[in-house]
């Protein structure tokens, strides 16, 4: 496992705040903004409900992929999410974003948390090289 590489797309995906999380429905891409990413166990989570249709979008194709930008520098990371129902992991997550704890609770049939598989990370900047880590 390359925790480096993997560390360091939560570093800048925690530090954006906001990134962009694309699915597909059918031949129909979706995007929307999403901010909760959590590094667990050596993988890299988000957090969703499970009555969303991106969750139903997931469900249906894991494949994904995100970008953020931050300081003239951006990331994409693209691969499947899986579905994770170990409570330990939604209870870490919630800890992490308390102000969720208000819609979600780790016992409740909606909170889903999915974590990276067969990912690629590009980081890119304008004038350098893009940098590419898998995990
Ligand atoms: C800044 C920001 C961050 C968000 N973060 C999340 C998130 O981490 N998880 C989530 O499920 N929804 C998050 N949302 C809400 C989703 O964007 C919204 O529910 C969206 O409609 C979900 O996509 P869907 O309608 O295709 O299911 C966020 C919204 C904003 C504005």
């Amino acid at each position: 496992m390359n925790n480096e590489g993997i560390s360091k797309v939560f570093e800048f995906l925690n530090e954006a705040g906001t990134y962009y999380l694309a699915t597909a429905e059918g031949d129909q891409p979706r995007v929307r903004p999403f901010g909760t990413v959590l590094f667990y166990d050596g993988k890299l989570y988000i957090q969703t409900g499970k009555i969303k249709p991106v969750s139903k979008q997931l469900a249906a194709n894991p494949k994904a992929e995100i970008c953020a930008f931050m300081k003239g520098a951006w990331i994409r990371v693209s691969g499947e999410l899986v579905n994770d129902d170990d409570r330990a992991v939604k209870i870490a997550m919630l800890d992490k974003y308390p102000e969720l704890k208000g819609m979600y609770s780790a016992d409740d049939d909606n909170t889903q948390v999915l974590y990276f598989k067969n990912a690629t990370a590009v980081f890119s900047a304008f004038g350098s090289k893009p940098e590419t880590v898998t995990f």
